[in-house]
């Protein structure tokens, strides 16, 4: 493929639509790299010139904030509990997008008071009108909260490795989403191949099942080939993006972040994504 410069996949992204967009990275197995693909896209993205704001919604291991190399004073939980305004634990970093910390435990906020929960959403809602993309970094699994954030998402990007642990498991997610009728576009991204024909493979290993077994269009959102440049960048708390700013992976994630951006918005959507997870969530 010819090399495509910066400026010219922004007049590409550009192309997008201009309602924000929510992107819900999940994967099934954990491990197989989401938060890395959530935070790298989300700086390409940023990048292209998109307003990007990053969730982190793994409330069991959230640890976007060890890879952007932030150290967070206020996440989630401040906000939740009206100690702290959403502009104070929505951080800006170095790397052009915003990011909102995650934190352990927050299935122990249940019952919070319909008041608090109207202020939470208005906040919420003003917030994404500030964005065109917001990422969702979701935790492994199936559980009812992983499952609500896709819901919730107008794009769902399951993530893999060659393993067939990690395919079944995506499979898994894609069963369940499939069961609760998602209606917003699924895609899949192949991490962690040894060649980018090998991504290719189980891909298609992975969208015939689907299309055969549960008629549904699994998209193609690329190949990530393993690159110990990535686990050399995390060591340093740096995005591979930024730390190797010229090298084949960043360049396979920039043209990745520019398709994503070209995907267009289901604007019937009924409800906003906040909505959708507020009501959920208490
Ligand atoms: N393309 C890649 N090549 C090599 N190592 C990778 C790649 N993507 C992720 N990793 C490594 O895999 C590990 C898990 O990544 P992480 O993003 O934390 O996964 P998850 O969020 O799915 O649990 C990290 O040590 C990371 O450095
Ligand atoms: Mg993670």
């Amino acid at each position: 493929m010819p090399a495509t410069s910066v400026e010219e996949l922004a007049v590409l992204a550009a192309a997008g639509s201009q309602k924000t967009k929510v992107i819900a990275i999940a994967s099934g197995k954990g491990g197989v790299g989401k938060t890395n693909i959530a935070a790298n896209l989300a700086i390409c993205l940023a990048a292209l010139g998109k307003r990007v704001v990053l969730l982190d919604a793994d409330f069991g291991l959230a640890n976007l904030d060890i890879i952007l190399g932030i150290n967070s004073k206020y996440n989630l939980s401040h906000f939740i509990k009206g100690c702290r305004n959403l502009d104070e634990i929505c951080q800006p970093t170095a790397a052009g997008v915003d990011v909102i910390c995650g934190f352990c435990g927050i299935e122990s906020l249940a019952g919070i008071s319909d008041f608090a929960k109207e202020r939470i959403l208005k906040s919420l809602e003003t917030l994404i009108d500030n964005y065109d993309v917001i990422i969702v970094d979701t935790s492994a699994g199936i559980g009812r909260m992983v499952l609500s954030f896709c819901m919730a998402s107008d794009h769902t990007i399951l993530v893999t490795t060659p393993e067939p642990t990690a395919i079944t498991d995506a499979y898994t997610v894609l069963k369940a989403l499939t069961i609760k009728r998602y209606e917003g576009r699924v895609s899949l991204l192949v991490n962690m191949a040894s060649s980018v024909t090998e991504g290719r493979n189980v891909y298609r290993q992975i969208s015939s099942a689907a299309t055969q077994f549960m008629g549904v269009e699994l998209h193609h959102t690329g190949v990530l080939v393993r690159d110990e440049r990535v686990s050399l960048a995390v060591k340093k708390r740096l995005p591979i993006v930024l730390e190797y700013p010229k090298c084949s992976t960043t360049r396979a994630l920039m043209t990745i972040a520019a398709r994503l951006s070209r995907v267009p918005v289901n604007s019937q959507a009924e409800q906003s994504f906040f909505k959708k997870v507020v009501n959920w969530f208490f």
